[in-house]
């Protein structure tokens, strides 16, 4: 059977963003021996302008059926006032608790012609490719006991960092299964001197790590990891690591490459029947309302979580490779929209400019 897609591009620049990776898609088609099953429906504020709800039932089912979801964004300011139970982002939320998507992975790679956008200097990212594995549905984000309260006389605030074994094993095997696809080395990051969350990740990472023979695992503190990310990234393939420390050092490692147009992001669960795992991906960056319908967004960020989709859903990993290089080699040609140009007077290039010059990159390798 066909792999099969569902493509929500939601709201503002989402819409015109997946147009370009519409393009992708139609060329691989074209050009290679498969086809994908696409169906293209509505999400967050399309969604509620239709229907009245930011996901429809039906859309919910299909992306529960399907192989992979793609993603735009979501959200706009004539949307701010809606009642929270139909804003645009619950449209989001919904597909993602009742997907189940506990793994959230942010890879942070360095394109070569943008290193200049580097916080880092320029050797010290040059060639970097990273994975950032961070836990997405548990940890101390959920757990209970929580709330603010009152203790002899004053206000006291408290969270509850809480793991179940089966938590951190199900996100170490997505994070052992994905370096197994990549550079087959892991990095366990949690805080085992002070957390006893943090000894009991260390333990189940090294127990599922018995079933990955081939991959490399190495644990470090999340504090220390912090300093080796901004020290020396490139020693990194692949970092698992809890939903607080994951958020911290996914945005921290996101600002070693650059701009925000730049970065893809993916979501996994469970494996379905076929043995692949229910999965979502996105641009991280949202709707823009500032520049929507402009033609002035960098389609990047969502192309390249395409090209996650095929790495990781579809086994396409040297079609993902491909597509990879073909931005690599629009950005080196300078052909960039005005995210990525800090040069007065260089006319940016439009979202479809930007497109049309990735599809003639695929053309040519
Ligand atoms: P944003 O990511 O939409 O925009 C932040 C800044 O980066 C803006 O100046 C924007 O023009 C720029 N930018 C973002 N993506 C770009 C791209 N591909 N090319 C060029 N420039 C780009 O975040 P913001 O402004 O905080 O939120 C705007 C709306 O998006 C809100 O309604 C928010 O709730 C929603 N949002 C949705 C997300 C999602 O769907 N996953 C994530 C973040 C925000
Ligand atoms: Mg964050």
């Amino acid at each position: 059977t066909n792999p099969s897609l569902l493509i929500l591009p939601g709201d503002g620049i989402g819409q015109e963003v997946m147009a370009e990776v519409r393009k992708v898609i139609d060329w691989i088609g074209a050009k290679r021996d498969v086809t994908f099953d696409v169906s293209e429906d509505l999400v967050g504020g399309a969604a509620y302008d239709e229907h009245g709800v930011p996901l429809a039932d039906e859309t919910m089912a299909k992306a529960q059926e399907v192989d992979a979801v793609l993603l735009g964004a979501v959200g706009g300011p004539q949307y701010d006032d809606l009642d929270f139970s139909v804003k645009p982002e619950r449209g989001l939320l919904r597909l993602r608790k009742e997907m189940d998507l506990f793994a959230n992975l942010r890879p942070a790679q360095c394109f070569d012609a943008l290193a200049d956008f580097s916080s880092l200097k320029k050797d010290i990212v040059s060639g970097l490719d990273i994975m950032i594995v961070r836990e997405l549905t548990s940890g101390v984000y959920f757990g209970e006991p929580r709330g603010i309260s009152e203790v002899d006389g004053q206000r006291v605030g408290v969270n509850t960092q809480r793991y179940t074994e089966a938590e951190i094993e199900r996100g170490a095997r997505a994070a052992f299964e994905l370096a197994m696809k990549r550079d087959k080395r892991l990095c366990s990051m949690e805080k085992a001197n002070v957390m006893e969350s943090g000894i009991l990740w260390r333990d189940v990472v090294t127990e599922v790590s018995k079933d990955y023979p081939e991959v490399e695992l190495s644990h470090m503190y999340a504090d220390n990891g912090a300093m080796q990310l901004v020290r020396a990234p490139k020693q990194f393939d692949v970092i698992y690591t809890d939903n607080l420390f994951g958020d911290i050092l996914s945005d921290c490692a996101a600002m070693l490459t650059g701009s925000l147009g730049m970065l893809p992001s993916a979501s996994l669960g469970a494996p379905m029947e076929n043995g692949r795992p229910k999965a979502m991906y996105e641009p991280v960056h949202g709707s823009a309302p500032d520049i929507a319908g402009e033609g002035k967004a960098n389609p990047c960020a969502c192309i390249l979580s395409f090209a996650m989709a095929l790495r990781y859903s579809f086994d396409m990993g040297a079609e993902a490779d491909r597509l990879e290089a073909a931005v690599e080699k629009v950005l080196a040609d300078g052909v960039r929209t005005g995210d990525l140009l800090n040069e007065a007077g260089v006319k940016p290039a439009t979202t479809s400019e930007m497109g049309n010059a990735v599809i003639a990159a695929l053309d040519a390798s």
